[in-house]
């Protein structure tokens, strides 16, 4: 195994509406690219074609990361199919309302089992492969900017969120020099009904750069940090200067 062969992606939540902008960009920028899915199965088999298209030989399967049996298995297929991890994005995540004081036990874990559990279970098992590649490799955590915000209706989503900045942070300091650690806090992107309140236009009224962001926007993100080589432990904002009101 060296440096040189083709670099290979393993992204969870390929199937997600950010999650499958990013799968396809990353195989246009030559990465053979490994994605999970959980409920979007016909989704994802058009999202494996767009991905195809550009390098043939990636693949995807069925992973409910609240499960660590199946990141374990998602694993071991990964391990079978490609001799290499260049990149690790733990993107998978659950998104829904929940107002205190009546949080329940199922909304909790729903959240915080996938959220926080699954992408600190998903970065082991890929740390466990990247720390004896011989060539420096990079995880990408998917987190948001809410992590520094108060958002009274969402309390287990924004504290699952700020765990795993925390948690980017940590495995930063114990893999490094051989694996970059960092993470991407995207303000609003893909606009999700139940979450805001007003077309795009009354959104845009609280952030300096007067637009929510594109999928295009994070990617050039993603795409810094994987030619960058001086930068570990960080969470990039990505907001169009929402966090500045
Ligand atoms: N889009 C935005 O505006 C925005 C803003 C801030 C932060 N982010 C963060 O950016 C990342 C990507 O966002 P997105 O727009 O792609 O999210 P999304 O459209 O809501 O998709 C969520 C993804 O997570 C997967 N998922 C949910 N629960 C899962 C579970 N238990 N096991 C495995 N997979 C599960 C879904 O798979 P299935 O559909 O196959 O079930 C889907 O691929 C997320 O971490 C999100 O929190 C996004």
């Amino acid at each position: 195994m060296t440096g040189t062969e083709k670099k290979v992606c393993f992204i969870t939540g390929g199937s997600g509406r950010l999650g499958s902008e990013v799968a396809v960009s990353l195989a246009k920028n030559g990465y053979t690219v490994f994605f999970t899915y959980n409920r979007s199965k016909e989704k994802s088999e058009t999202i494996l074609d767009a991905v195809r298209a550009f390098t043939p030989e990636s693949a995807m399967i069925h992973c409910d990361v609240s499960k660590v049996n199946d990141i374990e298995n998602a694993f071991r297929t990964f391990t079978g199919l490609f001799n290499r991890l260049d990149l690790l994005i733990p993107s998978a995540s659950g998104f829904f309302s929940t107002s205190l004081p009546d949080v329940t036990e199922p909304e909790w874990e729903s959240l915080v089992d996938t959220n926080l559990k699954g992408t600190f279970f998903t970065m082991q098992e890929g740390a466990r492969i990247m720390q004896k590649q011989p060539f420096v490799s990079r995880i990408i955590t998917m987190t948001d900017i809410s992590a520094n915000l108060v958002w009274k209706g969402f309390a287990p989503y924004t504290a699952s969120k700020a765990a795993v900045q925390h948690l980017t942070k940590v495995f930063a300091k114990v893999f490094a020099p051989n694996i970059l650690v960092n993470s991407i806090a995207p303000g609003t992107v893909t606009i999700n009904p139940e979450w805001n309140d007003g077309p795009e236009d009354e959104l845009s009224k609280n952030i300096p750069l007067q637009r929510t962001g594109q999928p295009a926007d994070i990617i050039e993100a993603i795409l810094f940090l994987v030619k960058s080589d001086y930068v570990t432990g960080q969470v990039i904002n990505v907001e169009g200067g929402r966090l500045l009101n």
